[in-house]
């Protein structure tokens, strides 16, 4: 499949391909007064982890362009080793969805859990600052498959929560709006 030429003769590639993990620890000046990992922080870890991933599949500067998802599922207690995975599940012109899972283990480090997912959305620009075309994706596993045909739903949703796509265009969102 890699062998296939496309988009500007861009070779398309593997989520695996952009996948970027970072493991940190959760220190107090990381938290609030509840003593577990403030939301804002998490938020600038994955939009950093996320936007490595989008480096990596587009080879160029990115963007974030929008946060189509975040859901904090559980406490991050300080101390707390926090690992963040991203990788791109979906490239459309210039734009990349990346999809973030975020792991946590807890002071004794025994149990790896997952506490948290989120998807990001990337725009790849030239040193002149203009939006540039991406490689396309080729999931290969069966969650790949899942967040990759789930992604032009969610751009299409992003778009028209933005006013940049008007409702009646969003093919796949027909049946919220009409
Ligand atoms: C993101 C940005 C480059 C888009 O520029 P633009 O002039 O709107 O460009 P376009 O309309 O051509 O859109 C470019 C791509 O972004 C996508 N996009 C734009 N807004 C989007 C949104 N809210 N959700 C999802 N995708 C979006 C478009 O669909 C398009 O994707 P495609 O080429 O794959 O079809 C521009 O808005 C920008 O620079 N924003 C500031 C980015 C930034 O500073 N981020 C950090 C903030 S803390």
């Amino acid at each position: 499949m890699l062998g296939f030429l496309k988009k500007n003769n861009m070779k398309p590639k593997f989520p695996e391909d952009s996948k970027t993990i970072q493991t940190d620890i959760v220190l107090p000046a990381d938290t609030n007064s509840l003593d577990t990992l403030f939301g804002g922080e998490l938020m600038a870890r994955m939009d950093k982890v996320a936007s490595i991933a989008a480096i990596k599949h587009s080879e160029n500067i990115v963007v974030t362009a929008s946060v189509n998802n975040i859901s904090f599922g559980e406490p991050v207690y300080k101390g707390s080793i926090l690992t963040i995975e991203a990788k791109v599940s979906r490239a459309f012109n210039t734009s990349m969805e990346v999809f973030i899972d975020v792991y946590k283990q807890d002071k004794t480090h025994k149990e790896k859990k997952k506490v948290n997912e989120a998807i990001f959305t990337f725009v790849a620009l030239n040193k002149y600052g203009k939006p540039v075309n991406v490689p396309d994706v080729v999931p290969q596993t069966d969650l790949e498959k899942k967040r990759y045909d789930a992604a032009l739903r969610r751009r299409q949703l992003s778009l028209v929560l933005a006013g940049k796509m008007k409702p009646k265009e969003a093919t796949e969102l027909k049946s919220i709006f009409e």
